[in-house]
């Protein structure tokens, strides 16, 4: 399973980097204002900065919600970097951008996916990537986890290339959950990426190990 963090805060992005783990970064628009990054031009310098710390994919996001406006943008985010994945939202207009990119050997990444059709609607359009929002659907009291396993069901029976990238991962667990079920690539904070370290095993095992080195090695 490929990690993507999905933040547009440069230092959790190295931090990820260093670790060794990171296979790429996933941006939004709320995101990129949290790190009060604002301005078109700034905008896409900031993709740039993103881009050159890491080795992956990285996904930005249109502003746009109409077909011209989508390949506009998208046109203008491609070429900013080949490392950039235009993403764009699961809406009519956002489905006929994402053929027209792949069309176009463009990669994208259709965002704001919430059920098995929509995902469906994406991979019939040559999505890269489809990201279905587990966290958002847990918010409102349903089964993220299960509508990763729907659509990995839905492209398994049809071998769609399309990657599912589980978005809105808020936690560790739901980083292992989604590994379970076959999920592509998760995208989530750097918190949940250093959680998997986390064991208590692992810390009292270590400090008896260096206790009993320090004992023999006085
Ligand atoms: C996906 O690409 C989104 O940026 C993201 O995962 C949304 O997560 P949130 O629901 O925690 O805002």
């Amino acid at each position: 399973m490929k990690f993507f963090i999905d933040t547009a805060n440069l230092n959790d992005i190295a931090e990820a980097q260093a670790l060794g783990v990171l296979d790429g970064v996933t941006t939004n628009p709320s995101l990129m204002a949290k790190e009060g990054i604002t301005g078109a031009d700034n905008i896409l310098a900031h993709y740039v900065k993103i881009c050159e710390l890491v080795e992956g994919d990285v996904s930005a996001e249109v502003i746009s919600t109409d077909f011209e406006g989508m390949v506009k943008e998208g046109e203008a985010l491609a070429a900013l970097h080949p490392q950039i994945v235009v993403k764009l939202p699961l809406i009519a207009d956002g489905i006929k951008a994402c053929k027209y990119f792949s069309d176009k050997g463009i990669r994208t990444n259709v965002t704001l996916v919430f059920s098995p059709g929509q995902a469906l609607l994406a991979a019939k359009a040559g999505a890269t990537y489809v990201s279905p929002f587990i966290g958002r659907l847990d918010d409102i009291s349903t089964d993220g986890l299960n509508l990763i396993s729907e659509i990995r069901m839905i492209y398994d029976n049809y071998g769609f290339q399309t990657q599912i990238l589980a978005a809105s991962v808020r936690h560790t667990m739901h980083i292992i959950d989604c590994a379970k079920l076959g999920s592509d690539v998760m995208t989530g904070p750097l918190s949940a990426i250093k959680g998997l370290l986390k064991h208590p095993l692992t810390d009292s095992g270590l400090a008896q190990f260096l206790l009993d080195y320090q004992k023999g090695n006085k």
